[in-house]
């Protein structure tokens, strides 16, 4: 039987380190309101020429290549996870497969927001054990920093978000009871207003205009209170749905890698599955919340702190704009 494999993993994060000393030099906020509300002290901004999103993928994935010891030739398929791609066409994965030697393998973007680093995952582990493709990359990268607005009026999600990429290297392998055990995917569109980016839209004959930018339609919307009883509710639901599914139950987990959404969410989460502090991965506080990102980001940090072991169950958990939630488990 065929499965997949994790066999590398890379990050890129922007230099420019933003604090919330910085923030509130734009906008009325304070280091004491968003560490108290979200765990963050800083994030990173990306440089304009230096970083775009599919460059950014291409460092993390270039490094996550070089730790599984393949070259880009070797890659069969690109899955690559954006909300805030570089164009509205093509997507990322085709401008990211011009950025190192690939061959004129198929490049698909993913839209799951937070989740889609979990969607990209699982729809590269379906081609794997398929046996349609041996080597894919599975991208996560972000600019959101020009997304929010700098600004008391921009203030409630400016603070939360940053900029960032993480990849990995999936591999088949035969091994039994290795690499990827499952992968769960959810959403529920009724909720998709409540955390969404409506303008430019091509609903209207007139995707952008004027008035659009002078009363902030163009700013993303979250209805933050719902969005952390959404979170609370489905991050344990989907981590146990893919637990069961493979026999094995909360104290099996030796590490979870949750989407760094907002600090308080993850000691919510542990605190109702139980799971203490040295299980969990939560660098939120250094990059704030990097969408697609951020659990390949975790990931790698975990990684190369020498968190991740051979043979550790590692569960990577992530809830976001859509509704769209999933998980996947991890024999590592
Ligand atoms: N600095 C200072 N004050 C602020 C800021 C800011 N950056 N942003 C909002 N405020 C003010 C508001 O204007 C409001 O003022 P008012 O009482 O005078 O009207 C006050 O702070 C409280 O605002 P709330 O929106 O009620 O703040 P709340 O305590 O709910 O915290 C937060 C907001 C942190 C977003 C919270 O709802 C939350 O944790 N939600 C979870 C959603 C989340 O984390 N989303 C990010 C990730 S999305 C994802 O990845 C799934």
């Amino acid at each position: 039987m065929l499965h997949s494999k994790i066999t590398g993993v890379g990050m890129y994060v922007p230099e420019t380190v933003v604090t919330n000393a910085d923030m509130s030099k734009f906008m009325d906020t304070s280091d004491e309101w968003i560490i108290e509300r979200t765990g963050i002290k800083e994030r990173r901004f990306f440089k304009e020429g230096t970083d775009t999103v599919s460059k950014m993928g291409a460092r993390a994935a270039a490094q996550a290549l070089e730790r599984a010891g393949k070259t880009a030739e070797e890659v069969d398929f690109i899955l690559f996870a954006t909300l805030s791609p570089d164009y509205y066409f093509p997507g990322s994965g085709v401008l990211m497969q011009r950025e190192l030697p690939f061959r004129n393998i198929g490049a698909l973007d993913i839209r799951g927001q937070c989740s889609g680093f979990i969607y990209a995952l699982s729809v590269a582990d379906q081609f794997i054990k398929t046996g349609m493709y041996k080597t894919i990359l599975v991208v996560g990268s972000e600019i959101q920093s020009n997304i929010f607005e700098m600004s008391d009026r921009g203030r409630n999600m400016a603070v939360i978000f940053g900029d960032g990429a993480g990849a990995v290297v999936l591999e088949a392998t035969t091994e039994e009871n290795k690499g990827i055990l499952t992968t769960k995917l959810h959403s529920d569109g009724s909720q998709a207003e409540e955390l969404f980016l409506e303008h430019p839209s091509s609903n209207l004959k007139k995707r952008l205009n004027h008035e659009m930018i002078d009363n902030g339609a163009m700013l993303p919307h979250m209805n933050g209170k719902l969005v952390f009883i959404n979170a609370l509710k489905y991050f344990p639901e989907v981590i146990r749905e893919g637990l069961a599914e493979v026999n094995l139950k909360e104290e099996d987990i030796d590490l979870l890698v949750p989407h760094q959404a907002n600090a308080r969410i993850t000691v919510a989460l542990q605190k109702e599955m139980n799971i203490p502090d040295e299980k969990v991965v939560s660098n939120i506080h250094k990059y704030g919340n990097t969408t697609a990102g951020s659990i390949p980001i975790a990931l790698c940090e975990a990684w190369e702190e020498g968190r991740v072991k051979e043979n550790d169950l590692i569960v990577l958990a992530a809830f976001g704009s859509g509704f769209m939630w999933g998980s996947a488990i991890i024999r590592w």
